[in-house]
């Protein structure tokens, strides 16, 4: 299988061959784009360098599938150019994914968009793109997923506290800088995040809502594929490295008893109940630093209003909230690919 990685250089694209490796694609043909002024640089992949080359280069080797994480301006310009060669392009970034042609996939809850929405099988041939969604919808859907299923969501409030890896790696640059006591070369932020935090994720739109707190709108109805989900977000930035943590609360359908749902969610693939209070034991950024599940905890009633619970959940937000949630994708498409 020949696997190309578009933006490798990157935060995210590093976590995507780290996880490639891990996942057992190490002896798969991998290609790796980034920018014109990477091209030539060295990677270590699975026990050998890999050659950064040309997104054009790339396409004209015909892969099977081409992982992107290179901001949204790269993903319109050469996802259609990969879909036009065959290839399954898996993006990451927002560029795809409100497009009507184009499922917005976490794999635990809605694989079967695939077909439903570009009409054919990655078996058929056929190039097509896949949207991975935002890291704090990825987290929050698949947390909320089995309560959706077995009660119905009516509405979700949701306020973020993200990592600075979420802005790649010059806020990491920004957030060490500063730490140091140093002025950073460049801002990734408005404002310092050393010490500090900030209630601002994307741009402001006219609204007052900011990007990032749209997509948390718009892409948990997509996925859910029920456009009546009310969702009011607030997205923070906060000094942490590695690790989005959200506080949830959503309001059910139905009345549900609180034993029932931390069954379900402890039940629920890809999440981990993490939940002793007796213990001081709840999810935190360290915790799930490195791995792919999403922690939730603090799972609670709300008594100002009935039929409504609070959470807390966290996950690594370049892990299931970007690489492996990518990966995750290919893997089943290989496997429907190999059963059909
Ligand atoms: P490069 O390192 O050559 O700039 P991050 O979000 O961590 O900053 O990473 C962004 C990734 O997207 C990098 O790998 C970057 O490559 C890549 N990238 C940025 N612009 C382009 C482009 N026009 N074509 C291909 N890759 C790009």
């Amino acid at each position: 299988m020949k696997i190309a990685v578009v933006g490798a250089t990157g935060l995210v694209g590093g976590v995507m061959l780290e996880v490639l490796e891990e996942r057992g694609f190490g002896k798969e043909e991998v290609l790796v784009a980034a920018s014109a002024k990477s091209v030539g640089r060295k990677i270590r992949f699975a026990g050998r360098e890999l050659t950064v080359q040309s997104v054009e280069d790339v396409i004209a080797a015909k892969p099977q599938f081409a992982i992107f994480s290179a901001g949204a301006s790269t993903s319109k310009r050469y996802a259609p150019l990969f879909a036009a060669v065959g290839t399954t392009v898996i993006d990451n970034s927002s560029a795809w994914r409100m497009d009507e042609g184009v499922p917005l996939v976490v794999p635990e809850i809605n694989m079967s968009a695939v077909r439903a929405r570009t009409g054919h099988s990655v078996s058929s041939g056929q190039g097509m793109i896949i949207a991975n969604p935002n890291c704090s919808t990825i987290q929050m859907v698949l947390a909320l997923s089995g309560l959706q299923r077995r009660y119905g969501i009516r509405r979700i409030v949701v306020s973020t506290y993200q990592s600075v890896t979420g802005t790649g790696m010059k806020a990491i640059r920004q957030l060490e800088a500063e730490e140091r006591g140093e002025e950073p070369e460049e801002m990734a932020y408005p404002c310092p995040v050393h010490r500090n935090l900030f209630p601002h994720g994307g741009d402001f739109m006219e609204d007052l809502y900011t990007t990032e707190e749209h997509k948390l709108v718009d892409e948990t109805r997509k996925i859910f594929d029920d456009a009546t989900i009310q969702v009011s977000a607030t997205v923070a930035r906060v000094p942490v490295v590695g690790g989005h943590s959200e506080s949830v609360n959503v309001e059910l359908k139905e009345e549900f008893d609180l034993e029932e749902v931390r069954r379900i969610i402890s039940e629920t693939e890809g999440c981990v109940l993490y939940d002793n209070p007796e213990k001081l034991e709840y999810p935190t950024p360290l915790l799930s630093h490195h791995r792919d599940e999403v922690f939730v905890g603090r799972v609670r009633r709300d008594p100002s209003q009935p039929k409504t619970l609070n959470m807390w959940v966290v996950a690594d937000n370049l892990r299931k909230g970007a690489a492996t949630n990518a990966i995750e994708i290919m893997e089943r498409l290989v496997l429907s690919a190999l059963n059909a």
